[in-house]
């Protein structure tokens, strides 16, 4: 037998331990390059579904396949080596039963390589996750705001403003919990509500517009980044990505229009190496 290559990613039971201890850093990667920067500064990089909508140009993220997840999962695997990755199952992909789930779970996992997979959790998920986790599979459940329900929803809206959401969000979490997930993220949700959220759970909360009251934190890496002229209230933006392209993109039409690139120093001469 050939020696082991010990993988040196964060696993998913040092992930679960992270709960009310040092906090979670996760982003969202979707390709090889973007995962080599990020995977420095984080310890979980989630192939999310909002693929179809920041890569795609989808309206939401309804419209996903397993076939893309696998295909972004796999350039996300080569750009990383120390972060957890885990991949969204997308809308339609588990809902039905525990054995579809296993099925896309599986399958999305053998052709990745990723650790773990992510399922939006409504109450009627949770037999699914405890399948998959029986069965060898890591899963970070999804709580609050589920974009995959938005047709459902009417929007994107936050969630657990009545007594009656709070409460439906309580229920998902709890069960999610006892289910055997290895974390969950926690959108949309008041400060309130994602403290009792991470209170109620043994694993950690990983928030995306649920205050700092969560074990960690997660973004839309785009966002955060500022590649977007609109960016929701809870996104902090930590560059501004879409200045630095018009100016780079504005700068290269010039320069190619008034024939000053190439330059010579762009150039390939005779006779030399470079
Ligand atoms: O699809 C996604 O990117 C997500 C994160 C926003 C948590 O679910």
């Amino acid at each position: 037998m050939s020696k082991q290559t010990v993988s040196k990613r964060v696993t998913a039971p040092s992930l679960r331990a992270r709960k009310g201890a040092e906090k979670i850093v996760a982003l969202t990667a979707y390709t090889a390059p973007m995962a080599q920067l990020l995977d420095p500064h984080c310890d979980l990089l989630l192939v999310g579904d909002s693929l179809g909508m920041v890569v795609h140009g989808l309206s939401t993220t309804v419209g996903v396949t397993v076939e893309m997840m696998i295909l972004h999962g796999q350039a996300v695997m080569r750009g990383s080596t120390q972060a957890l990755v885990a991949i969204d199952l997308p809308f339609g992909s588990y809902e039905r039963s525990p054995e579809q789930a296993f099925d896309t779970a599986s399958r999305i996992m053998m052709e990745t390589g990723a650790q773990a997979v992510k399922v939006e959790a409504a109450e009627g998920v949770a037999d699914s996750i405890a399948f998959l986790t029986g069965r060898g599979i890591p899963v970070i459940g999804h709580v609050g705001l589920r974009p995959q329900a938005v047709n459902l929803d009417g929007g994107f809206k936050a969630r657990g403003r009545n007594d009656a959401e709070r409460e439906r969000v309580l229920a998902e979490a709890r069960a999610t919990d006892e289910a055997g997930a290895i974390a969950m993220v926690v959108e949309g949700v008041t400060p309130e509500l994602a403290a009792e959220v991470t209170a109620a759970v043994g694993c950690p909360t990983i928030g995306i517009g649920a205050s700092s009251a969560c074990d960690g934190q997660i973004l839309v890496t785009e966002d955060m980044l500022g590649l977007f002229d609109w960016t929701p209230k809870f996104v902090r933006r930590y560059a501004d990505l879409r200045g630095a392209i018009e100016v780079g993109a504005a700068g290269y039409a010039a320069d190619v229009r008034a024939a000053s690139f190439p330059g010579e120093a762009e150039e390939y001469r005779l006779g030399t190496r470079k």
